[in-house]
């Protein structure tokens, strides 16, 4: 496989620092970034071929994975479009459909859509991947050998489950990070100092997510373990009942795939 980056910023950095630590080999991966100084802290880093736009080492490439921002992508692509014949062309881009990526790339249709997510950039993301039928087996395999270089990866049935996907793991860690955020706050209110509050909190949230990733108990036994009849843990899950918290996150996710849809449908009118 001969992979060529398209955007040399945050998340092709950490799939480029993820595949070498598995052993990929330097020679076979390529860059183009426009930006002259993460041009220069990749060379640094890895030592990648690197380009400020598209070259014959891009073009030897067979694999072609889409790292730039969405709102850059077409004019990202338009230079491309004729390299990318033959080529398994994988797009980390967030929002942007299939058939739109198609269109900016002049019809080309071997296109995997992944959503990855900021745990990415320390190796523990996980992805959502989708891929239409006309992508084989081996180019499906090539697609997981990428991804799995910075954590795990989920494969969706429809394109159309990519906007779940972005509203429960994409946007996921912002609502675990306001989690840890409120804990503290609350621990703070409660006459503990900031600092113990929020190692305390911070603590907990990585903690009790390792077990229930470790457990054979699903979470659901896992809280029914920790809540004793009459105890203060019940006492706290009463309150989260009576608030409603569990149907307000719910819309919030709703709310949150439905914004996915509606910026699938901007960037296709772009
Ligand atoms: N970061 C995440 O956690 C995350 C999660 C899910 C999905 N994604 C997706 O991953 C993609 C990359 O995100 P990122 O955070 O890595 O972005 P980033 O750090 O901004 O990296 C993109 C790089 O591409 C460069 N660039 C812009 N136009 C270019 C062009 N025409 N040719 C070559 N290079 C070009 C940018 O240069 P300039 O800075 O000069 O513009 C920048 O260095 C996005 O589409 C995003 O939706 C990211």
């Amino acid at each position: 496989m001969r992979i060529a980056f398209l955007g040399g910023g945050n998340m092709a950095t950490a799939l480029i620092g993820g595949l070498v630590a598995r052993g990929f080999a330097v020679p076979n991966l390529s860059v183009v970034e426009s930006n002259a100084l993460a041009r220069d802290r990749l060379v640094t880093a890895y030592g990648v071929h690197i380009s400020e736009a598209a070259d014959e080492v891009t073009r030897a490439a067979d694999t072609l994975v889409l790292a730039v921002k969405p709102q850059d992508m077409k004019s990202a692509l338009a230079t491309l479009a004729p390299a990318v014949a033959g080529k398994l062309v994988i797009s980390i881009a967030a929002g942007i459909r299939l058939a739109t990526l198609s269109r900016w790339l002049g019809g080309h249709q071997k296109i995997v859509r992944c959503m990855p997510n900021t745990p990415a950039l320390i190796g523990e993301g996980i992805t959502g991947i989708f891929a239409p039928p006309g992508v084989s087996d081996e180019e499906r395999a090539r697609a997981e050998k990428i991804l799995g270089a910075v954590g795990a990866h989920v494969w969706v049935a429809q394109e159309e489950l990519l906007d779940p996907v972005t509203a429960l793991s994409g946007s996921g860690p912002a609502y675990v990070f306001w989690f840890i955020e409120q804990l503290a706050r609350s621990g703070e209110a409660l006459g503990l100092p900031p600092e113990t509050a929020l190692k305390l909190a911070l603590d907990t949230v990585v903690g009790s997510a390792k077990l229930a990733a470790r457990s054979e108990d699903p979470p659901a036994v896992l809280r029914e373990k920790v809540t004793s009849k009459g105890g203060t843990t019940e006492a706290a899950l009463k309150v989260f009942a009576s608030e409603k918290l569990g149907e307000g996150l719910g819309r919030a996710l709703e709310a949150a795939s439905r914004r996915g849809t509606e910026l699938g449908d901007t960037l296709d009118k772009a």
